[in-house]
Protein backbone atom coordinates (compact mmCIF):
# COMPACT_ATOMS: atom_id res chain seq x y z
CA UNK A 1 0.00 0.00 0.00
CA UNK A 2 1.27 3.44 -0.89
CA UNK A 3 2.61 5.38 2.11
CA UNK A 4 0.00 8.34 2.38
CA UNK A 5 3.12 10.88 4.26
CA UNK A 6 4.93 10.57 -0.05
CA UNK A 7 2.81 12.56 -1.83
CA UNK A 8 2.43 10.34 -4.17
CA UNK A 9 6.35 9.63 -4.54
CA UNK A 10 7.38 5.70 -4.08
CA UNK A 11 9.91 4.47 -1.81
CA UNK A 12 12.96 2.88 -3.77
CA UNK A 13 14.58 1.81 -0.79
CA UNK A 14 14.02 1.76 3.40
CA UNK A 15 17.43 2.26 4.28
CA UNK A 16 16.63 2.11 7.76
CA UNK A 17 13.86 1.01 9.09
CA UNK A 18 12.10 2.44 12.56
CA UNK A 19 13.31 -0.30 14.25
CA UNK A 20 16.94 -0.35 12.79
CA UNK A 21 17.14 3.33 14.16
CA UNK A 22 15.61 2.63 17.35
CA UNK A 23 18.51 -0.18 18.02
CA UNK A 24 21.37 1.97 16.95
CA UNK A 25 20.22 5.19 18.70
CA UNK A 26 19.62 2.90 21.97
CA UNK A 27 24.04 1.89 21.37
CA UNK A 28 24.77 5.58 20.45
CA UNK A 29 23.11 6.38 23.93
CA UNK A 30 24.83 4.22 25.19
CA UNK A 31 28.27 5.25 24.41
CA UNK A 32 27.35 8.81 25.05
CA UNK A 33 26.99 8.06 28.71
CA UNK A 34 30.07 6.37 29.24
CA UNK A 35 31.85 8.98 27.45
CA UNK A 36 30.97 11.66 29.68
CA UNK A 37 32.18 10.20 33.30
CA UNK A 38 31.68 14.26 34.81
CA UNK A 39 31.40 17.91 33.94
CA UNK A 40 28.44 19.38 32.12
CA UNK A 41 26.96 18.07 28.55
CA UNK A 42 25.55 20.27 26.65
CA UNK A 43 23.55 18.20 23.67
CA UNK A 44 23.49 21.19 20.79
CA UNK A 45 21.81 20.19 17.76
CA UNK A 46 22.09 21.88 14.37
CA UNK A 47 18.22 22.46 13.11
CA UNK A 48 16.63 21.00 11.36
CA UNK A 49 17.49 18.05 10.24
CA UNK A 50 18.63 16.75 13.50
CA UNK A 51 15.72 17.60 15.57
CA UNK A 52 13.85 13.82 15.66
CA UNK A 53 17.44 12.17 16.38
CA UNK A 54 18.06 14.37 18.96
CA UNK A 55 14.61 14.25 20.67
CA UNK A 56 15.19 10.01 20.86
CA UNK A 57 19.14 10.49 21.48
CA UNK A 58 18.85 12.22 24.56
CA UNK A 59 16.18 10.26 25.83
CA UNK A 60 19.07 7.10 25.50
CA UNK A 61 21.68 8.93 27.37
CA UNK A 62 21.42 8.14 31.07
CA UNK A 63 23.29 11.16 32.67
CA UNK A 64 22.26 14.42 33.35
CA UNK A 65 22.13 17.02 30.08
CA UNK A 66 21.26 20.42 29.00
CA UNK A 67 20.07 20.74 25.41
CA UNK A 68 19.95 23.65 23.21
CA UNK A 69 19.83 24.13 19.18
CA UNK A 70 21.72 26.26 16.72
CA UNK A 71 20.58 27.34 12.81
CA UNK A 72 23.25 27.94 10.31
CA UNK A 73 23.03 29.10 7.16
CA UNK A 74 25.58 29.52 4.26
CA UNK A 75 26.26 32.66 2.63
CA UNK A 76 25.80 32.69 -0.81
CA UNK A 77 23.02 31.59 -2.72
CA UNK A 78 22.49 28.25 -1.43
CA UNK A 79 22.83 25.83 -3.89
CA UNK A 80 26.66 25.98 -4.31
CA UNK A 81 27.94 25.64 -0.90
CA UNK A 82 30.67 28.50 0.13
CA UNK A 83 32.13 26.45 3.16
CA UNK A 84 31.12 30.08 5.13
CA UNK A 85 28.44 29.87 7.41
CA UNK A 86 26.94 32.48 9.95
CA UNK A 87 24.90 31.48 12.80
CA UNK A 88 21.29 32.16 12.42
CA UNK A 89 19.77 30.96 15.53
CA UNK A 90 22.70 30.95 17.90
CA UNK A 91 22.41 29.05 21.34
CA UNK A 92 21.48 30.91 24.77
CA UNK A 93 23.12 28.45 27.05
CA UNK A 94 26.57 29.29 28.03
CA UNK A 95 29.48 26.58 26.14
CA UNK A 96 32.48 28.02 27.75
CA UNK A 97 33.55 24.93 29.98
CA UNK A 98 31.27 22.31 28.97
CA UNK A 99 30.80 19.59 26.99
CA UNK A 100 29.10 20.06 23.86
CA UNK A 101 28.17 17.38 21.44
CA UNK A 102 26.96 18.91 18.13
CA UNK A 103 24.51 16.65 16.95
CA UNK A 104 23.77 16.54 13.17
CA UNK A 105 21.76 14.76 10.88
CA UNK A 106 23.81 13.78 8.04
CA UNK A 107 27.64 14.04 6.70
CA UNK A 108 27.98 14.90 2.93
CA UNK A 109 30.83 17.39 2.58
CA UNK A 110 31.11 17.97 6.08
CA UNK A 111 31.59 21.81 5.20
CA UNK A 112 28.39 22.70 7.25
CA UNK A 113 29.65 20.87 10.26
CA UNK A 114 33.30 22.29 9.91
CA UNK A 115 32.33 25.86 9.63
CA UNK A 116 29.85 25.57 12.66
CA UNK A 117 32.62 23.59 14.91
CA UNK A 118 34.81 26.29 14.48
CA UNK A 119 32.37 29.22 15.48
CA UNK A 120 31.99 26.93 18.96
CA UNK A 121 35.07 26.23 19.31
CA UNK A 122 36.07 29.89 19.82
CA UNK A 123 33.94 29.49 22.87
CA UNK A 124 36.08 27.61 24.69
CA UNK A 125 34.19 24.65 25.68
CA UNK A 126 35.70 21.93 27.89
CA UNK A 127 35.51 19.35 24.55
CA UNK A 128 33.92 19.71 21.52
CA UNK A 129 32.34 16.58 19.52
CA UNK A 130 30.29 15.34 16.90
CA UNK A 131 27.10 12.83 16.79
CA UNK A 132 25.96 12.49 13.20
CA UNK A 133 23.21 10.00 12.70
CA UNK A 134 24.13 9.29 9.13
CA UNK A 135 27.69 10.07 7.53
CA UNK A 136 28.26 9.88 3.99
CA UNK A 137 32.17 9.43 4.54
CA UNK A 138 32.47 12.08 1.06
CA UNK A 139 35.18 14.24 2.38
CA UNK A 140 38.64 12.50 3.40
CA UNK A 141 39.55 16.13 4.97
CA UNK A 142 37.29 16.92 6.94
CA UNK A 143 38.88 18.94 10.13
CA UNK A 144 36.57 17.41 12.90
CA UNK A 145 35.43 13.68 11.84
CA UNK A 146 32.39 12.64 14.16
CA UNK A 147 33.03 10.84 17.16
CA UNK A 148 29.56 9.27 17.29
CA UNK A 149 28.47 7.88 13.93
CA UNK A 150 24.80 6.23 13.63
CA UNK A 151 24.85 4.34 10.19
CA UNK A 152 27.79 4.92 7.72
CA UNK A 153 25.58 5.90 4.72
CA UNK A 154 25.02 5.22 1.37
CA UNK A 155 25.90 7.43 -1.52
CA UNK A 156 22.16 8.37 -2.36
CA UNK A 157 19.60 11.11 -1.67
CA UNK A 158 18.05 10.30 1.81
CA UNK A 159 15.15 11.38 3.52
CA UNK A 160 13.08 10.47 6.47
CA UNK A 161 13.49 11.19 10.12
CA UNK A 162 14.75 14.64 9.96
CA UNK A 163 16.15 14.55 6.65
CA UNK A 164 13.79 16.40 3.81
CA UNK A 165 13.70 17.14 0.32
CA UNK A 166 12.35 20.37 -0.24
CA UNK A 167 11.43 20.41 3.20
CA UNK A 168 9.16 17.29 2.85
CA UNK A 169 9.34 13.97 4.26
CA UNK A 170 11.08 14.91 7.32
CA UNK A 171 8.31 12.89 9.63
CA UNK A 172 9.00 9.95 8.14
CA UNK A 173 9.87 7.13 10.79
CA UNK A 174 12.20 5.57 8.33
CA UNK A 175 15.35 6.78 6.28
CA UNK A 176 14.77 6.01 2.11
CA UNK A 177 15.96 6.76 -1.05
CA UNK A 178 12.64 7.85 -3.35
CA UNK A 179 12.39 6.97 -6.84
P1 LIG B 1 27.45 19.10 3.97
O1 LIG B 1 27.77 20.47 4.46
O2 LIG B 1 27.79 18.90 2.50
O3 LIG B 1 28.03 17.99 4.83
O4 LIG B 1 25.86 18.98 3.97
C1 LIG B 1 25.17 18.55 5.07
C2 LIG B 1 23.72 18.96 4.99
O5 LIG B 1 23.18 18.72 3.67
C3 LIG B 1 22.92 18.09 5.93
O6 LIG B 1 22.82 18.68 7.21
C4 LIG B 1 21.60 17.99 5.22
O7 LIG B 1 20.76 19.07 5.58
C5 LIG B 1 21.93 18.08 3.75
N1 LIG B 1 22.03 16.74 3.12
C6 LIG B 1 23.15 16.12 2.69
N2 LIG B 1 22.87 14.90 2.19
C7 LIG B 1 21.53 14.75 2.31
C8 LIG B 1 20.63 13.67 1.97
O8 LIG B 1 20.98 12.59 1.46
N3 LIG B 1 19.30 13.89 2.25
C9 LIG B 1 18.85 15.04 2.83
N4 LIG B 1 19.67 16.06 3.16
C10 LIG B 1 21.00 15.92 2.90
MG1 LIG C 1 18.75 19.95 5.09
Amino acid sequence: MADPRLEGRAVKRIAYSAEQIAERVRELGRDITSAYPDGDLLVLGLLKGSFIFLSDLVRCINRPLAVDFLVASSYGNGTVSSGLVHLVYDPETELEGKHILLVEDIVDSGRTLNSVIDVLRARKPRSLEICAMLDKHISTHLEYPPKFIGFDAPHEFLVGYGLDHAESFRHLPYIASLQ
